[in-house]
């Protein structure tokens, strides 16, 4: 359904964000008529453009970013006349006025603050005090919103003083994702799984981030926050959220919250024996500078690009059901999924027959989304009464062909936005909550001076990792398998 015209103005307009995602996920949702050529993109950054400058800064950002085959030129032609471009400093009086004289006033404002966090309070507060910003506005940020409990106080407070929690998007991307929003409609729109989503049948949960890039090129940023910060606390957070929360009793924005942010509130604080923390090293031999402390910008930083924890939700519903969480730079392969593990059955029949192969719901988020349900069959043919694993196996590719190309997370999530929706965005008590959880977590390891644990790089992390499983007499599923 196409959405009302709009102002969207984009501040870091010229930022590798925009360029690589935003521009081009707003250019496919007008390709497929999702916004109408009467809406309005405004870029607004320091840089002295024009409006022009900006229209090929743009085309130029979509042919480079936009999804392959989808990039007609005169698609981009007709996409860059809804372009705009006003250069304002978020620091001064520089444009604020300009800015406002470009506004319509019969059409939704968004603001999307593709900016450094540290911009956020300032922008909000010029909106308001140059009264550019409606009542009826959306302002849009990206993480990190805060580095601690303190910091995400402070940033919710200052926006606040201007703005409607209702008015406020806060993206996580991982939401965007299909296969995290197909995660609600296999839990609550099938009969078949909500009976079994409880201790009584699931022996645990592992959910798996795994990336195989490192932190080059952006390792000052990251060294700051480590995966922790940068992962866990938000993505992995959500995901945990998705797979434990409760039914909501309808599918609106508040309803689905509130239950996350009782998941948040049950979780116990991971001990310090229960979590694993690495550090990717060199490889042996590499002409390349290819080590974390390669790109970290100090050369004794103890930060984290693997984390592995174990998790317990204290709740009615999972009490007795850990829930490991691993994410990491440099690892095997890009691979993030959740797997459900069943408990086996109370007893066994096949006496003599090999195991039983337990039941094992995965959720696959990339790359090849889809959803694999591992079940013990019999292996056909002659030889008795054998048993085997065997997967029903659904890649979302192969069985919904026409469902087309794969939707980038940003695109749903900008349209969200100016749909008015805010489902998929976290609200402020959620991000507070979940630093609420993790902050006394971090100063464990930063009070006792602990170390990251060296890991190669291509593998699944360091040692601990697989100890903190077998331990529990369980094992990682394989990464890049
Ligand atoms: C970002 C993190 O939020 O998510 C990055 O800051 C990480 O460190 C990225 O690489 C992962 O996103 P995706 O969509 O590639 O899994």
């Amino acid at each position: 359904i196409p959405v009302d015209p709009f102002d969207l103005v984009l501040f870091g307009a010229t930022g590798d964000l925009a360029r690589r995602k935003i521009l081009p996920s707003l250019f496919h949702r007008f390709q497929i008529a999702q916004f109408s050529p009467q809406s309005r993109i405004i870029g607004t950054s320091r840089s002295k453009l024009d409006k022009s400058g900006f229209q090929a800064f743009v085309a130029e950002a979509i042919r480079e970013f936009g999804q392959e085959g989808e990039t007609g030129e005169e698609d981009i032609a007709a996409f860059v006349q809804l372009l705009d471009y006003v250069p304002v400093d978020a620091k001064d009086d520089t444009g604020w006025l300009a800015l406002k004289s470009h506004l319509r006033a019969d059409v939704i404002r968004v603001f999307y603050l593709s900016v450094g966090p540290s911009l956020f309070p300032e922008i909000a507060s010029r909106l308001s005090s140059c009264n550019i910003a409606t009542p009826e506005s959306r302002i849009v940020l990206e993480k990190p919103f805060g580095h601690d409990l303190g910091s995400a106080q402070a940033l919710n407070g200052a926006l606040r003083d201007h703005f409607d929690e209702s008015q406020i998007y806060r993206i996580d991307h991982y939401l965007g994702k299909e296969t995290v929003q197909n995660l609600m409609a296999l839990r609550f729109a099938n009969s078949l799984f909500e009976p079994l989503w409880n201790s009584t049948h699931i022996d645990h949960v592992q959910i798996t981030v795994a990336e195989s890039i490192g932190v080059a090129g952006r390792g000052e940023y990251y060294d700051r926050s480590g995966a922790m910060r940068d992962m866990v606390q938000n993505h992995l957070m959500q995901l945990l959220c998705l797979t434990a929360m409760e039914p909501p009793s309808r599918f609106t924005s508040n309803a689905v919250r509130d239950e996350k942010v009782k998941v948040i509130e049950a979780l116990e604080t991971v001990a310090q024996g229960d979590l694993a923390r690495g550090q990717y090293r060199a490889t042996p031999g590499s002409a390349v500078a290819d080590s974390y402390l390669d790109h970290a910008g100090d050369p004794n930083s103890r930060t984290e690009s693997f984390i592995a924890m174990k998790v317990q939700v204290a709740n009615w519903r999972w009490a007795g059901t850990p829930f490991y969480l691993r994410t990491g730079k440099c690892l095997r392969a890009r691979e993030s999924e959740i797997a459900v593990y069943f408990r086996d059955p109370p007893h066994n029949i096949f006496e003599g027959a090999d195991g039983v192969h337990g039941n094992v719901l995965v959720i696959r988020l990339q790359p090849d989304e889809g959803i694999t349900l591992r079940t013990t069959i019999k292996d056909p043919g002659p030889g008795g009464m054998r048993l085997t694993g065997a997967n029903l196996d659904m890649t979302f590719a192969d069985s919904l062909p026409e469902a087309g190309r794969p939707q980038d997370a940003y695109e749903r999530l900008i349209m969200d936005v100016i749909r008015g929706n805010q489902t998929l965005f976290m609200r402020g008590d959620e991000v507070e909550a979940a630093w609420a959880w993790a902050d006394p977590i971090i100063d464990g390891w930063s009070q006792s001076g602990d170390a990251p644990q060296p890991y190669d790089r291509g593998g699944s992390g360091p040692e601990d990792s697989l100890l903190l499983m077998h331990r529990d007499n369980r094992r990682w599923r394989t990464i890049g398998a």
